[in-house]
């Protein structure tokens, strides 16, 4: 058995109807749910740089050959530097040129698989490509399999700030193979874990107590407390995104944290080794939770309970766990107006109210927030 769990994604006015399988073989789950779009088509398969690395390249390139003989189709492939510096301009236009220097056509097949880097880059790349180019996700991180891959956002990273350029592009499904965690470095599953809490302050009361009781296991990738929370936070997102799929509303609220998050990778230039994206969430929704506290949006006890599930994930809540990080109250304050969610100089953030519900304020005095810049910088 491939499939262990399937999903469905659609909106309600119908543009778009995917679905998110989760199971533990990439290629048939590939060859057995998207025959019919990958025969005798030309499949571009764009991979993380980290197949080479773990020596995985060779093995996951003569899959494809075989399925690409069974398909009578032809396969092209694109190894993708993963990091986050790397999300750019530059990197685009050198995968683009690779995709038109060998012909693609309007019926062709991109194929991502890599973690969220990998995704947001192809996913742009392919709804620029002759104006659109159907892509399938396959997400090898948890951060990728839980969130990025799930919702359509593309994008790529500028000088300016993170995510500023991209579009809103749904693939024609995703394939998750929790297989691929097994080789996922540590600090990089535990920063896919700040997604999945995300969704239970978020939204959803009860996972938030089903992860506190399993914490354990669930770092530890037992079945079947994995799949069911890679199920969950999918359903989750899905569900969100199905009602708001271009953010006008309530798709808002998956940012929580994340406006932080993007001014602090911004401020360190997004440099990997000091910290990685789930880790700058991790942070950010500490900065949420106590700000949600000062406005008395929440109850102190409330924010602590989901500070400690932070905690128990092993993940940092404080700006001084950033390394080398060197800040002023005015550097933040500047990173944090750079956010996309900036209206009429006016800010929006997601604060908490209990778990399982935030609120989206837009109305946020900037001398609350300077002040409270300060404290947090100087704590
Ligand atoms: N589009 C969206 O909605 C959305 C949402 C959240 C985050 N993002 C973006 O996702 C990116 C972060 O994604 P990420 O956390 O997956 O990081 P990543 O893509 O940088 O991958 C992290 C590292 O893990 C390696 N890797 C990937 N899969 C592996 C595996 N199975 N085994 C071993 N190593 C593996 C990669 O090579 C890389 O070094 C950021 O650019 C962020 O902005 C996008």
């Amino acid at each position: 058995m491939t499939i262990l769990k399937k999903l469905s994604i659609k909106n309600e006015n119908k543009s778009f109807k995917y679905s998110i399988f989760i199971g533990e073989n990439f290629i048939q789950l590939l060859e057995n749910n998207f025959f019919k779009i990958l025969n005798g088509k030309k499949i571009y398969v764009i991979y993380d740089e980290f197949f080479k690395k773990f020596k995985m390249n060779k093995n996951m390139i003569e899959e494809f050959e075989n399925l690409s003989k069974r398909l009578s189709a032809e396969v092209f492939f694109f190894k993708i530097k993963s990091k986050d510096k790397y999300k750019n301009f530059e990197r685009l236009s050198i995968l683009l040129n690779f995709i038109l220097s060998n012909r693609i056509h309007r019926d062709s097949l991109i194929i991502s698989i890599g973690g969220g880097v990998t995704g947001d880059l192809v996913g742009f790349a392919s709804s620029i490509v002759l104006r659109g180019v159907k892509c399938i996700h396959i997400p090898t991180t948890l951060l990728s399999q839980v969130d990025s891959s799930v919702g359509g956002k593309t994008g790529i990273n500028t000088k300016h700030g993170k995510n500023l350029v991209g579009t809103f592009y749904q693939p024609e499904g995703i394939l998750i193979d929790i297989n691929f965690l097994k080789t996922l470095p540590k600090r990089e599953l535990l920063a896919g874990f700040a997604e999945v809490i995300k969704y239970s302050f978020i939204y959803d009361k009860k996972f938030f107590n089903y992860l506190k009781k399993n914490t354990e296991d669930i770092i530890k990738l037992k079945s079947p407390y994995i799949q069911n929370i890679i199920f969950k936070s999918c359903q989750i997102k899905a569900r969100i995104v199905s009602m708001d799929e271009k953010e006008q509303g309530i798709r808002g609220i998956l940012n929580f944290g994340h406006t932080f998050a993007h001014a602090f990778e911004n401020l360190i230039n997004y440099d990997n080794k000091k910290l990685i994206h789930g880790e700058a969430v991790a942070i950010g929704m500490a900065c949420a939770f106590r700000l949600s506290v000062i406005l008395q949006l929440c109850s102190k006890t409330e924010a602590e309970k989901c500070m400690s599930l932070i905690s128990k994930f092993n993940l940092p809540t404080k700006i001084k766990d950033i390394k080398g990080i060197k800040l002023t109250s005015k550097k933040l304050f500047d990173k944090f107006y750079l956010d996309k969610k900036v209206k009429n100089g006016k800010i929006t953030l997601i604060l908490f109210n209990e778990i399982g519900s935030v609120l989206i304020k837009n109305d946020v005095d900037e001398r609350v927030l300077k002040k409270f810049f300060n404290e947090l910088i100087n704590e």
